[in-house]
């Protein structure tokens, strides 16, 4: 074995970088909870791409056999219906792990300096996460995949001048169509999944370049020992291996209770118009994307104004691209001396839970009907409108509050 490893070594740097990213790595001794959810996005990552070769051994990219072939491979195909499940499961799966792993860097500050690119490559990769899954809710060509889609391109056509050439373009047709599928197929199988895997690995260099923040927000390497080994860090394996193997048991089994007992959710994961095939006659009552995009479908929706220069859905369609744009500058709209929330003010303490709590509420609202009065007092129309207003408001007017705000001294060590 050990000859094996030197001959290995001579060739590739396989012992190096084992030692320089996992045995020799430290990382800081206090992750807790919310330091989980890093790997377990990377684990859904790897299973999505798994179960998906599986179901596109199986799936026809054409309108007139798409939609039977998903049958055939959940009634058909042995197995079938545990890859199919696994894959939709898994993509609500992903939204959760990342949506966690995005509030983890919220709560800790994990954005500011020295950590910007490792944020901003997040960032693409969220939008990426967008994307294949917009692309891959189409392929099933059920009744909300193609109204859900030809709603969404079609707000392409909002912007002047070009939009309609625009949408037309990206459609391939004047409407969703055969030529709209295999494209989809082809970004939802072969592009997407190969720029995630890329980026992925590029926000892991940038990570291991300046090290992981922690729930202190304080920076490991400026207190090391004799020989230069941080002293509040811990080698990442056998260290955070182990850990991290405990939060992936958890978290499958949940994930397949899931998957065994409620793939649909009762309409969360799995919405229940998709059962029926595309039908260009018959449009479902409501179109709603899947819950990790409404928050964003909320804000398009809140932006009802017609007397606004260019029309309403212009500029809701602008609010919706700047709610997903702004999130790109907040290490530079934090104005704020220390990184985690332990050690700042009731400003953003407040400010960050009522985003929270404004984010799911903004998503709830994007599956229900404007007129209808789903939470206390107003139409969801009106409390879309606030959640709007709020959700802007949390950003731009960041840079004062976080000036504002008294922070608490932070320690010299991690305090566990
Ligand atoms: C496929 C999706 C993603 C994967 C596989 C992934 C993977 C990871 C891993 C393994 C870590 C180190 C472990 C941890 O800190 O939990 C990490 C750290 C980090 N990630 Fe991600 N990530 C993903 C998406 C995102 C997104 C969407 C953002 C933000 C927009 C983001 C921001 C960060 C930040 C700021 C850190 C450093 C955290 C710290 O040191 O406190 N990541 N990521």
């Amino acid at each position: 074995m050990a000859k094996l490893m030197d001959w290995i070594d001579d060739r590739f740097p396989a012992t190096k970088v084992w030692q320089e990213h996992m045995a020799q790595y430290y990382a800081p001794k206090n992750f807790n909870f919310w330091y989980y959810f890093g790997s377990l996005a990377l684990l859904v990552l790897v299973m999505q791409i798994a179960t998906g070769i599986v179901l596109t051994m199986h799936y026809k990219p054409d309108v007139s056999l798409a939609f039977a072939s998903v049958e055939y491979t959940m009634r058909d195909v042995p197995a079938g219906w545990f890859m199919r499940y696994l894959h939709s499961v898994g993509a609500s799966m992903f939204f959760i792990t990342v949506y966690l792993h995005m509030f983890r860097a919220m709560l800790y500050g994990s954005y500011k300096g020295p950590r910007e690119l490792i944020w901003l490559l997040g960032m693409v990769i969220y939008i990426a996460l967008m994307a294949e899954a917009f692309f891959g809710y189409l392929l099933p060509w059920g009744n909300m995949s193609y109204w859900g889609a030809q709603v969404i391109i079609s707000l392409f056509g909002a912007i002047p001048w070009i939009g309609e050439g625009l949408a037309e373009w990206i459609r391939g047709d004047f409407v969703v169509s055969d030529a709209t599928l295999n494209r989809f197929f082809a970004f939802h199988v072969i592009l997407l999944p190969l720029l995630l895997a890329m980026l992925v690995y590029l926000h892991i260099v940038a990570l291991h370049k300046v090290g992981s923040n922690n729930p202190d927000g304080i920076e490991i390497k400026k207190q090391k020992d004799a020989e230069g080994r941080p002293l509040d860090g811990i080698p990442f394996h056998p260290y955070y291996t182990v850990k991290d193997l405990f939060g992936v048991s958890v978290f499958m089994a949940l994930f397949l209770a899931i998957v065994f007992f409620a793939p649909e959710l009762d309409g969360w994961f799995l919405e229940k118009d998709n059962f029926q095939p595309a039908d260009i006659l018959q449009t479902p009552p409501e179109i709603v994307p899947l819950w990790y995009l409404t928050p964003y479908y909320s804000i398009l929706r809140a932006v009802t104004f017609e007397w606004l220069p260019g029309g309403a859905k212009l500029w809701g369609v602008m609010a919706m691209g700047l709610a997903i744009v702004l999130f790109f500058f907040l290490p530079w709209l934090d104005r704020s001396r220390v990184r985690s929330i332990r050690y700042r003010g009731w400003m953003y303490k407040t400010m960050l839970m009522l985003f929270a709590v404004n984010f799911v509420m903004l998503g709830y609202l994007g599956t229900k009907n404007p007129g209808h009065v789903d939470l206390i007092w107003f139409k969801n129309l009106v409390w879309a409108q606030i959640g709007l207003v709020f959700y802007f408001a949390f950003f731009l007017l960041m840079p004062i509050y976080t000036k504002l705000d008294r922070t608490k001294p932070e320690p010299d060590r991690v305090t566990g």
